[in-house]
């Protein structure tokens, strides 16, 4: 696990945008797994700002989100669909017939896992981006998620909910579950980079960075693979030996 120390989210903006165009650069067909957030949001800004700047060419790539909340249609504001639309893909050449969000509408374990099946007919995933939740989840992965999960319809922790109550008018109209792609869809992405900044993400980042890999700290499962890039502030680095 290679670890990358920033001052400030907004420096991990442009440390992780770097990295990303730099890979898109290199492969115009790759396909990245994205995340939502605020932690990628200075990540994407910087991505629009660069693409133009630099004239990157997006439209052979393909991305796919990792989660989607059950119940929100793409047009609903909390959407993560929504979101990506607004933080990225409308500011840049992708087609969005290349872009792929699970669908909210999901009912089934079944019909999630047609999600794993697309992403295997697309190459699988190059790149996956990734937050932290506070409490380890990576995707919508609660505590005591299965590492053989692939995506599914999964219940939120108390936690999660108040944690993203913030994005919604009240704390009732948060959703109490979502489509997340599982660990084990996860951990098949080459290559992963996970940004973590602020304080209160300082104990999901120690169990993350020194393990051990445990159900109760999802993000430790990252320890077992090869490619993994963690892009932290101090306050995030705070509990690190
Ligand atoms: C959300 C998302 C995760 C995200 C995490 C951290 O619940 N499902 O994919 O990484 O919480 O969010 P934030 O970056 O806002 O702290």
């Amino acid at each position: 696990m290679k670890i990358i120390k920033i001052s400030n989210n907004s420096e991990a903006g442009k440390v992780v945008s770097d990295l990303i165009l730099e890979e898109v650069k290199s492969n115009s067909n790759i396909v990245l797994g994205l995340a939502t957030g605020s932690s990628p949001i200075t990540t994407y800004e910087n991505i629009i700002v660069k693409s133009k700047e630099q004239n990157i060419d997006w439209s052979k790539v393909t991305t796919f989100n990792l989660d989607e909340y059950k119940g929100l249609a793409p047009d609903h504001s909390q959407s993560y669909r929504y979101f990506m639309n607004n933080k990225l893909f409308n500011h840049i050449n992708i087609d969005s017939k290349n872009t792929f969000v699970p669908s909210g509408m999901i009912e089934t374990n079944q019909e999630a896992q047609k999600y794993d099946e697309l992403i295997a007919q697309k190459g699988g995933i190059d790149l996956q981006l990734l937050g932290l939740g506070i409490n380890g989840h990576v995707g919508f992965n609660e505590p005591g998620s299965e590492f053989e999960g692939l995506t599914s319809v999964v219940k939120l922790t108390k936690s999660t909910i108040e944690a993203n109550a913030r994005f919604f008018d009240n704390e009732k109209d948060v959703p109490t579950q979502a489509i997340s792609m599982g660990l084990k869809s996860i951990m098949n992405a080459k290559k992963i980079i996970l940004i973590a900044t602020g304080e209160a993400k300082a104990e999901a980042v120690k169990n993350l960075v020194e393990g051990p890999v445990s159900k109760n700290w999802p993000c430790s499962i990252l320890l077992n693979h090869k490619d993994v890039t963690v892009v932290i502030d101090h306050e995030a680095a705070k509990l690190l030996k």
